[in-house]
């Protein structure tokens, strides 16, 4: 439920709302091309089935790395320090209590989850890359690892590790927006249109 006093803030940009919804939409494509592929195992689609997912491998990583770009550069919001909250992480562990005031910017409970998706994300692509490499003799690394087998054997289980995380990030990630909307916070709009809508509490944190 809104409380009386709710201030509404334009909050995040639209750089780091489409960079979201790249990174989104990429995963999803990463997630459902790879169970495709498996799907057509042996049968004459798989190469192309692959090809696809690399692309959107491309995709993964071209938005990461603008991410990484605009989390340096940025307005306060998209910046790297707005997931940084050692702080707030440090009190929640020890009171066992989860954060009980909204800020401006990040959640930073959710921030922690978000710099472990980023980890996991920057593991796929190198892994993704290395695989494509010596699997497929294709992208950036093909000159380099194009005939090396050995990259097969070393990348293939962190990538198929780091899918399994990637699920379980995801999964975690629907279900706190869905536990704010059943709240009545509106917190999932705000990837949407920059806004947050925040009670207006005397104890909004900072750190
Ligand atoms: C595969 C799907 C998704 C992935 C991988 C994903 C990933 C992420 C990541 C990495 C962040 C941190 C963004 C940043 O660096 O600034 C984030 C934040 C956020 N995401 Fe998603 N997201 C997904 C789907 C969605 C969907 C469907 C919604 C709701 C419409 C949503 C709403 C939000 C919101 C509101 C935040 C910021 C929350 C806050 O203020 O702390 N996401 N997401």
């Amino acid at each position: 439920m809104s409380h009386p006093n709710t201030q509404v803030r334009r909050v995040y940009d639209p750089l780091l709302r489409a960079l979201h919804w790249a990174i989104a939409l990429s995963v999803v494509a990463l997630i459902a091309s790879s169970q495709l592929a498996e799907a057509f195992e042996h049968g004459p689609y798989e190469t192309t089935i692959w090809n696809l997912h690399i692309l959107a491998g491309y995709g993964l990583t071209a938005a990461l790395v603008t991410r990484l770009l605009w989390g340096l550069v940025g307005p306060a919001s998209a910046r790297g320090q707005d997931l940084w909250h050692p702080a707030t992480w440090k009190a929640s562990l020890k009171n066992l209590r989860l954060p009980s005031a909204h800020r401006v910017g990040h959640d930073p409970l959710a921030s922690l989850a978000y710099l472990f998706a980023y980890g996991v994300m920057a593991l796929m692509v190198v892994s993704g890359l290395g695989l494509a490499a010596s699997e497929f003799q294709t992208g950036p690394l093909a000159a380099w690892l194009g005939n090396a087998g050995w990259v097969e054997d070393v990348m293939e289980d962190p990538h198929e590790f780091g899918f399994a995380l990637m699920l379980g990030f995801v999964g975690l990630h629907m279900a706190a927006l869905v536990f704010h909307q059943l709240r009545g916070e509106r917190v999932a709009q705000s990837m949407v249109t920059g806004k947050q809508y925040l009670d207006a509490k005397p104890e909004v944190q900072h750190d």
